[in-house]
């Protein structure tokens, strides 16, 4: 088994972080992510998006579809065809965003708004019934956290894949929700 994830935060280093090697939050994730794969002998690949070139979504052809409703493909030339692919190589995900105003943040909504275009009306998906795990991070309120994981639940009903992880975390809930990260990855 191959599981990819996804992260949408460029913080890598944070010289006020909690985390005892001055991580962020996203990036702690993701460490803890690929340790209990890992453990358990899953393959795992990690691609933070915030270095990718994703543009926005230009809605370029006629009434608000182009290229994406029936080639499955997008026009604008840049990283998301090839990350488009490569998610069909893979049989789950894990997708971690900081929350920023109370929603993922840009590079993830960037990238989940031409992912949905591409793939919602695509019959021959291989991303379709996939499982996947999607993890908010938030700042110390936590304000925001819910929202976000909606917008997840949002891409879980255009895409039809199975959500088996929707995790809310804090710095003052890190310890306890890596817990649930771990028992989440079980149900790959
Ligand atoms: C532009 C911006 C907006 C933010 N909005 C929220 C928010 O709405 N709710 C919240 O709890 N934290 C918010 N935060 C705090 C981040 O969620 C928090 O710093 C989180 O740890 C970021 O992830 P990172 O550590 O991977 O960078 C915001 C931070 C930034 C930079």
């Amino acid at each position: 088994m191959k599981i990819l994830i996804l992260s949408f935060s460029n913080n890598k280093v944070n010289k006020d972080s909690f985390i005892p090697n001055k991580k962020g939050l996203t990036f702690a994730c993701v460490d803890e992510c690929i340790k209990n794969l890992s453990k358990r002998k899953i393959e795992a690949e990690h691609i933070c998006m915030n270095f990718k070139n994703i543009k926005k979504c230009m809605a370029c052809g006629e009434r608000g579809w182009g290229s994406c409703l029936k080639e499955h493909k997008c026009i604008l030339n840049d990283d998301f065809n090839d990350i488009y692919d490569l998610m069909n190589d893979y049989d789950g995900y894990i997708f971690i965003t900081p929350v920023y105003f109370w929603e993922m943040s840009e590079s993830a909504k960037t990238f989940f708004d031409r992912l949905k275009r591409c793939d919602a009306f695509n019959e021959n998906s291989k991303i379709k019934g996939k499982k996947f795990i999607s993890i908010a991070c938030a700042g110390g309120s936590g304000n925001g956290t819910e929202n976000t994981l909606n917008q997840f639940d949002v891409l879980n009903h255009f895409m039809n894949m199975e959500m088996i992880g929707r995790i809310p975390i804090t710095k003052y809930t890190y310890d306890e929700k890596t817990n649930e990260i771990n028992k989440c990855i079980e149900r790959f």
